[in-house]
């Protein structure tokens, strides 16, 4: 089945922010953001911008009717800056102006007086301060004081992980336009209608009724606008209703990369105990968070970090501490994984670290410690295991042994190119881990030409979630596709929506549609009996356009059995609920169920390097990956690809740099290098995991956005590896990236220590 955009994508037919048709009197906004990181705002001279060309308005924090203030779980972000500023790139004032150009060369013309304040960028600095955003979080399981004790081998070290720009080809943005009644229409480029709803509302003092927020489709968000288009939407919608006239803001590339935030960066310590078998009886660590300047969704990323700390691994005894460190950077957020990637990069390195000094493959210990069914996360929450079977499918159907052996081959011959592999499984939970925001909504329309209409929660960026949606509500009405049309995402239409994020999209959103179907179905099925003469709806069944009683094909389609319901006075449309059943989380005592399944899997990453260069490729990704029973195999390839081309941009190519002064120096696609066509693996290859058991995905089709992107970490552990192979001298950092840089120094360990020594 093919992805319902595909067409109007390639013809460029698809409508983006950027494309919405404009209303005459429509206004730019541009933002006059910090140019320091923290400091006390005494002043802002936006005097000579007043007299530019074009310029309508200039709105500063003392303008706003509503709160000063879009902070969504803590209100500790302020929409403008008043007293403080707290990092580079914090808007200060919004310029509006008749063209695009005047409003940025106008916003150019603004200046501030802000007397400095310390800056802090690193996390660990910020937690010795005690600036933190929020109490630590812990999770204990078992009793790793006595275990530590008891262990045979006992490894401490420290693992530091830079963040991500998450990159999304279509910016941010918003467009706002006034209503009746003092209301307003927001288009947002948004993972979360209700959220931006909701902020608008906050800033602008307007209840929620008098603002509908539509969502067209997103040209990526991947966290990045699960929270942080708010702040667009909520400018534009001050800006509209100061003036009472539309007001557009898509932000070009650099103020995009300068004032959101990004993947959070993490600097975590661990200890890993083993006994004399290898298995991991003991696991402490403490993750200290880069959260930025305000909380955003920096604490339920934290908190994922921690649920993801021990991986696909059991582990009895457990003690995990997290620390969300307030610094003077953007607010970081959620990125691909929300945190969980980090926690597992953490216990990789801690697993690789006990195999370097134990002198066995890392890959020996990780298979020794999988989960097991009924063994406890340490959350508490008893695992449905794929690990084990997911890591001997891989092997069957790939055979570790024998690329093993090929790739110490090929080493052994090549002298200044060595090649590297590692094993990645993966374990990734379900559901948000806040249980209240597993809910969604859908609205159904069967019109009366038989077409079907449907709305729902769920926002497309990509991931294929309409497709999803449209090939349940064809399914249900057995249907071809093409009669069904999966519309914008509305607020008017479905209200209090959770946003697009946690990989449930479609399964929060798909399970509503498949009820709303479903009870419009049986509706029809009544008006059915009597038409064909049957004894009751159990006995009628629709299939391809035609009622069917007892399994019998009759002459009764779909279209007169339609307006049949209709002129009966049959209701042809349904919005029905869902919530996620069996799950609960309670932080008072950290552990519940919180989590409706996981997803498993199991990668092998091989890779070359070129120990002259320092540079690598990406040779291959193999894996047994756990579909569940795939409803749409070529969307969930499509996320599988993506996922790990971006988890491998993530752990060797992209750097994110921050200087001292708080300052993004990789603030443009010329100084931040992503995956391009050449840094695609050569081979990405994965068979489904077969397994029998059922599991409570929608049409039992696990999810698929997130935890592909964790099967990139295997090309850390991969390019180590090779690094390894030529300098048998040197264990290297962990430290992510990898990049090629890291990579030669890495090479020529003792080169570079003589060099910096002078010699
Ligand atoms: N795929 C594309 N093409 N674009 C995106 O922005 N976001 C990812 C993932 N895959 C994303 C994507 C993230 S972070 C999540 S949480 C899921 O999609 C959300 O969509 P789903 O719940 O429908 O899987
Ligand atoms: N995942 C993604 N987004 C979220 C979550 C989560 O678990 N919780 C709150 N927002
Ligand atoms: Mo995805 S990080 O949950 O938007």
């Amino acid at each position: 089945m093919k992805n319902v955009d595909s067409k109007s994508h390639v013809r460029g037919e698809s409508i983006y922010l950027d494309d919405i048709a404009l209303i005459e009197g429509t206004l730019y906004a541009c933002v006059y953001d910090s140019p320091v990181a923290h400091g006390k705002l005494n002043s802002i001279d936006t005097k000579e911008a007043e007299n530019c060309a074009g310029v309508v308005k200039i709105i500063t924090a003392k303008d706003l009717i509503g709160e000063n203030q879009i902070g969504g779980i803590l209100p500790d972000e302020p929409l403008f800056a008043d007293d403080e500023v707290h990092f580079q790139g914090m808007p200060m004032a919004l310029v509006l102006a008749e063209t695009e150009e005047q409003a940025r060369y106008a916003a150019k013309r603004i200046t501030a007086e802000i007397a400095p304040l310390e800056i802090i960028t690193n996390p660990r600095e910020a937690f010795a301060k005690n600036h933190l955003i929020v109490p630590p979080k812990h999770f204990k399981l078992g009793n790793t004081e006595n275990a530590f004790k008891t262990s045979e081998y006992v490894f401490a070290g420290r693992a530091d992980l830079n963040g991500q720009e998450h990159l999304y080809i279509e910016t941010q943005g918003a467009y706002t336009v006034p209503t009746e009644q003092g209301g307003m229409k927001v288009y947002s480029s948004t993972q979360g209608p209700t959220a931006v709803q909701r902020c608008v509302s906050r800033v602008t003092a307007l209840p929620m009724h008098q603002i509908e927020v539509d969502v067209t489709r997103l040209g990526g968000g991947f966290g990045g606008k699960e929270d942080q288009a708010n702040a667009w939407a909520a400018l534009c919608a001050v800006g509209t209703q100061l003036t009472k006239r539309p007001v557009k803001y898509a932000l070009h590339r650099m103020e995009d990369m300068r004032m959101t935030g990004k993947r959070n960066p993490y600097s975590a310590n661990y200890k890993i105990g083993l006994d004399k078998n290898f298995k991991i009886i003991a696991y402490e660590v403490v993750f200290y968070q880069n959260a930025g300047a305000s909380a955003d969704l920096s604490p339920p990323v934290l908190e994922r970090t921690l649920f993801h700390c021990t991986n696909a691994y059991f582990v009895p005894n457990v003690t995990a501490t997290g620390y969300s460190c307030r610094t003077n950077l953007p607010p970081n957020t959620a990125f691909r994984g929300f945190g969980g990637p980090q926690g597992m990069f953490v216990i990789e390195s801690a697993i690789v670290h006990a195999a370097e000094k134990l002198h066995v493959p890392a890959s020996e210990i990780q298979r020794k410690n999988l989960i097991n069914d009924g063994d406890e996360f340490p959350y508490g929450q008893k695992a449905m295991s794929e690990a084990v079977t997911s890591w001997t499918q891989a092997d069957e159907k790939f055979d570790f042994a024998r690329i093993q052996k090929e790739i110490g081959e090929f080493n052994s011959k090549n002298k200044f190119i060595k090649k590297g592999v590692a094993l990645m499984p993966i374990c990734f939970g379900i559901s948000f881990t806040k249980t209240p925001m597993n809910q969604a909504r859908s609205l159904v329309h069967i019109y009366t030409d038989g077409s079907v209409a449907v709305s729902t929660g769920a926002v497309e960026m990509g991931q294929g979630v309409n497709t999803k949606i449209a090939q349940v509500a064809s399914t249900i009405f057995s249907l071809p596709i093409e009669r069904v049309k999966v519309h914008t995402t509305n607020t008017l239409r479905i209200a209090n929506t959770a946003p697009t994020a946690a990989s449930a999209a479609a399964d929060l959103n798909g399970h509503a549609t498949q009820i709303a179907c479903k009870t419009i179905l049986q509706r029809l099925k009544e008006v059915a009996v009597p038409l064909v003469e049957a004894q009751n709806a159990e006995d009628i069944s629709i299939e391809n356009g035609f009622v069917f009683r007892n399994g019998e094909r009759t002459d009764l389609d779909w279209l007169v059995l339609v307006n049949e319901a209709f002129m009966q006075r049959v209701n042809l449309s349904e919005h029905a609920h869902y919530a996620t059943t069996g799950i609960n989380f309670d932080w008072s005592t950290a552990s519940g169920h919180p989590f409706a399944y996981h997803v498993y899997g199991t990668s092998i990453v091989g890779v070359t390097v070129d120990c002259l260069r320092g540079i690598y490729t990406v040779d291959f990704v193999k894996a047994c990956h756990d579909f569940g029973n795939s409803m749409n195999i070529s969307v969930d390839y499509g996320q599988i690809e993506g996922g790990i081309v971006q988890g491998i941009g993530w752990m060797t190519m992209e750097e994110i740099v921050y200087d001292e002064s708080g300052r993004l120096r990789s603030n443009a696609l010329s100084s931040y290098k992503i995956p391009d066509i050449y840094s695609v693996p050569k081979t990405i290859e994965f068979v489904p995991l077969k397994t029998k058991r059922e599991n409570p995905a929608i049409f039992n089709s696990k999810a698929v956005g997130e935890p592909p992107l964790m099967y990139g970490i295997g090309a850390y552990f991969a390019i180590r590896e090779a690094v390894k192979a030529f300098n048998t001298e040197n264990l290297p950092a962990f430290d992510a990236p990898f990049t090629p840089e890291k990579v030669l120094m890495n090479l020529y360990s003792e080169t570079v220590k003589e060099m910096k020594a002078g010699k």
